[in-house]
């Protein structure tokens, strides 16, 4: 086996942070010695054949290296990527903390400016919003578990298979994980929410999942087998999603159990899930990106990416809506976008604009594949 492949799993985790002790911190330095130390890998893996011990290796020559030249490129790309993005996420928390610095000093400029009286009576009405917006919450959060158990029970059986980690980098796992938690979170604001599962839910991934804070109440099944074993009695019904199917995807039934393969690869490990699929037996599909648009690049979507396309396809009955809702425009021909501008009328405009504020308040929307 390739040293490099050897190496592969001593890879460095990412430090814990003092200030947040569950959560890795992907500093960018972190980043580049992650690529660094795989790229030391390969080298290392080429000399040891060529090392004084054995100049004329009899040995055949050694298998061509885990990553090609141009795959190393990406993987920095992707790597500097991540470091920025990092960056920007530290700047904002920075700007956040001075935000509410500022909010506090205004309050009690305001509360310094006061009678006793006046002073009361607004901490008070302070008081009194902050418990009727902590009722809202709270109410809302009911209705969420109920709508999430009503999903466990009817909803669309949706699989992400976690068996790929041993395939990932530590950073490409971070992500997975944030694209599961992106993934949940939608599916908790549907109206009528699939049933999710977690296959293959262990080692590496799972101890990720679990830092998440209130991953131990999510309505998830959190299944430690893989889908094959866990659904063994619905063999005929598993319909793994994979872009590289002949089959095109035209509706979701309800029987089916639709398989989305849990990979953050940037399509390194191309044709993966396939070739998994083929092997189990198992039925395949795309989905019908190419009749309803064009992609600027690869048809191959992220995991949240993917989920959230069913869901919305499962709540519109609509590919189309689902694609351009999705599907941001940046991976969407110009000519597609413009032709579908018209048919998106006020209320899918006021939704998506619903959306991104959500995302930009509560998460990062993972953006690689
Ligand atoms: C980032 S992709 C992983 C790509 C990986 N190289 C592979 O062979 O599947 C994550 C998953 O999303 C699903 N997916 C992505 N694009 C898709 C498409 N156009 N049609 C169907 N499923 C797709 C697949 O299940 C895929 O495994």
């Amino acid at each position: 086996m390739s040293l490099a492949i050897s190496l592969l799993p001593s890879l460095p985790f990412p430090r814990i942070t003092e200030q947040n002790p569950k959560k890795p911190c992907f500093s960018p330095s972190f980043l580049y010695n992650s690529a660094t130390q795989m790229e030391n890998a390969i080298r290392n893996d080429q000399n040891a054949l060529r090392s004084p011990s054995n100049p004329n290796p009899t040995t055949p020559p050694p298998p061509p290296p885990l990553l090609s030249k141009t795959a190393q490129k990406k993987l920095l790309k992707q790597q500097r990527f991540e470091a920025r993005k990092s960056e920007k996420k530290a700047q904002a928390k920075e700007q956040k903390r001075r935000e509410s610095e500022r909010k506090r000093k205004e309050w009690e400029k305001r509360l310094a400016s006061l009678t006793e009286e006046e002073k009361t009576k607004l901490i008070e009405s302070r008081k009194d919003s902050r418990k009727e917006r902590m009722a809202e919450r709270s109410e809302e959060r009911e209705r969420k578990t109920e709508r999430l158990m009503r999903g466990k029970e009817f909803g669309q059986n949706i699989v992400v298979d976690l068996e790929f980690s041993h395939l990932m980098m530590p950073n490409e796992i971070h992500s997975l994980v944030q694209q599961i938690m992106y993934c949940y979170a939608v599916n908790g604001r549907c109206n009528s929410p699939a049933h999710l599962w977690l296959t293959g839910c262990n080692g590496e991934m799972r101890t990720q999942l679990e830092r998440l804070p209130g991953f131990d109440k999510w309505i998830i099944e959190k299944e430690s087998q893989s889908y094959i074993e866990a659904l063994q009695h619905q063999k005929e019904n598993l319909v793994y999603l994979t872009a590289d199917s002949e089959t095109v995807l035209d509706e979701l039934d309800l029987k089916k159990i639709y398989i989305v393969g849990g990979l953050v690869d940037r399509n390194r490990w191309k044709g993966i899930t396939m070739k998994k699929a083929e092997e189990q037996g198992i039925h395949t599909a795309k989905l019908p990106i190419g009749s309803y648009l064009k992609m600027s690049s690869s048809q191959v979507l992220t995991v949240n990416q993917v989920v959230e396309i069913l869901l919305k396809f499962l709540e519109t009955r609509d590919w189309k809506i689902s694609f351009f809702e999705v599907i941001p425009s940046r991976k969407r021909c110009e000519v597609d976008s413009e032709e579908h501008q018209g048919e998106v009328d006020g209320k899918e405009n006021k939704e998506r604009d619903e959306r991104t504020e959500r995302k930009k308040t509560y998460i990062q929307v993972p953006t690689n594949g």
